[in-house]
């Protein structure tokens, strides 16, 4: 996809489809007005017919309009006039991006000006606008025989800003959010990727091409090194499969040498059948995106790279299956974990927890300036956030405002759960320290309050991401969340870091 922008009367642009809003109610928005006056009324000729209220997201296409020089006009419905706020820009981009896609039309201009948003800038309308053209661009045949839908026409989008000046901050937008969508495509390739092709030895192999493409250094450990890292937590988690784990680091140094770098770790287990806690069937292919919290690493260190931050940033990704084959792991099994402290595994399906506490405490070594890991955690996060907001927690205040604000920025929002002592009480075993499931109900704070126990050296913030990483029925898929926060963070971070 090509992104540009444009300015000048609209009536004049050369392209194959104007994009213009209507309020509900039949209004036409500024831009649409003027196309209006322009062509001697015929949008409201038309409107007025009763073809579209101007309810959010409807959309009406419009052929040939007199004096207007595009082929074609598509209004959008933008809902209550004053009432569009980020998620219903949204939804407005999403409906317009599904009717041009059925259409011929090579080129769209989007008129920036119908669509704003209160407290958002022009360039944070850009970026929002390239995320939803590229989202609603994917599609992921790789494994069809032959493509599910003809080849799609739509191959520019022109952003029509009122002013020149505002040109600059535009293309630089443009930019920033081309770098994340290609982080966002690589989260969703990956996390759509079947398990049988998608195993830790694929992730593994992926890292060696993200790292060489972008220079970053990578690290490959082996089942016999992270044996001898005493990773037994992990390692009771890939007891029952076939393929062995892959501990994954990835280095990107954008900063200086010896900056406290920011780790990000991701839960990667490529398909979680869960052991011999076994799950029930009932959509339990949607486990194989129970790699999406390691799919998000890749996606924003490979952001990252494009938008050569000025940064540290390490990516740890524990990647293993989790299934119930001869040698697995028992309820009731005890294991050291590389901190030295020991579980009872009572529940085999709480296993991304198992994989992760490990992975923290491999953190430690790079002193970091604080860890983020990302996880489809628990079911739970789910019942509380639904598809939303994805959980986070976290042993740190202020790191905590940063994440939540980058979320907020990049309109993939977190929504904070507590971490309180008393949460705590429900870890308890007779057996070792402590077990991997709360004593009567776990629940996703549980899941954080284990998590916890191996994070007290570092600033530290959990995402799970059970909610929003993937979605299930008809447009069963993987999101490419949270790659946009953490992109959103990891910049953020950069341009506070170079002004001190
Ligand atoms: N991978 C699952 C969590 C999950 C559930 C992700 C739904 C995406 C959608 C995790 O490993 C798991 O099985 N968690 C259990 C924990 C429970 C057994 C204490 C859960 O949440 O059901
Ligand atoms: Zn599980
Ligand atoms: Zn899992």
């Amino acid at each position: 996809m090509e992104f540009r922008i444009s300015d000048g009367p609209l009536q004049q642009q050369r392209s194959g489809c104007m994009v213009a809003g209507v309020y509900e109610g039949r209004k036409l928005a500024p831009a649409a007005a003027q196309l209006d006056a322009a062509s001697d009324h015929a949008l409201h000729r038309v409107i007025d017919r009763g073809d579209l209220e101007g309810e959010l997201g409807a959309t009406l296409l419009l052929h040939n309009v007199a004096q207007v020089a595009a082929e074609r006009v598509l209004l959008v419905g933008l809902g209550k006039e004053g009432d569009l706020f980020e998620g219903r820009y949204r939804t407005a981009l999403s409906s317009a991006i599904k009717t041009l896609r059925t259409t011929g039309a090579e080129e769209a201009t989007l008129c920036l000006g119908d669509f704003a948003v209160k407290g958002r800038e022009g360039p944070w309308m850009i970026e929002q606008a390239v995320l939803a053209v590229m989202d609603g661009m994917y599609r992921f045949d790789a494994l069809k025989s032959k493509p599910a839908q003809p080849a799609r026409a739509l191959k520019t989008v022109i952003f029509h800003v009122a002013d020149r000046s505002e040109a600059a901050a535009a293309e630089a937008a443009i930019h920033r959010a081309a770098a994340v969508s290609e982080g966002v495509i690589l989260a969703k390739d990956l996390g759509n990727m079947p398990g049988n092709l998608c195993t830790p030895a694929y992730l593994a192999d992926h890292a060696l091409e993200v790292a060489k493409r972008h220079g970053f250094e990578v690290k490959i450990l082996e089942q016999s090194d992270i044996e001898k890292l005493g990773m037994g937590a992990f390692l009771a988690v890939a007891r029952g499969s076939l393929q062995p784990p892959k501990l994954i680091v990835m280095e990107y140094h954008g900063g200086p040498a010896g900056a406290q770098p920011l780790v990000l770790v991701g839960k990667g287990i490529t398909f979680d059948a869960g052991g011999i806690s076994i799950k029930p069937p009932l959509d339990m292919d949607e486990m194989k995106f129970d790699m999406c919290g390691a799919a998000s690493v890749f996606g924003a260190l490979r952001a990252a790279a494009l938008m050569e931050l000025p940064l540290n940033v390490v990516g740890i990704i524990p990647a293993t299956e989790n299934m119930p084959g001869g040698d697995a792991t028992k309820p009731g099994d005890i294991v050291t974990t590389m901190s030295g402290q020991t579980v009872e595994i009572l529940d085999t399906d709480s296993e991304g927890r198992l994989v992760l506490c490990d992975a923290l405490t491999y953190a430690q070594q790079y002193k970091p300036a604080a860890v983020i890991d990302v996880a489809t955690l628990t079911g739970e996060i789910v019942t509380a956030l639904g598809d939303v907001a994805t959980g986070m927690f976290s042993n740190d205040d202020a790191l905590a405002r940063e994440v939540l604000a980058a979320g907020e920025i990049a309109w993939d929002r977190a929504w904070q759960m507590p971490l309180w002592e008393e949460y705590q009480d429900a870890l308890k075993s007779n057996f070792a320290d402590f077990p991997n499931i709360g004593s009567h109900a776990d629940c996703a704070v549980t899941a954080a309050c284990f998590l916890a126990r191996f994070t007290k050296d570092y600033p530290w913030v959990h995402l799970d991401i059970a909610g929003t990483a993937a979605k299930s029925g008809a447009d069963k898929g993987a999101t490419g969340r949270p790659v946009a926060l953490l992109a959103q963070f990891l910049a953020a971070r950069a341009t506070s870091r170079s002004r001190q």
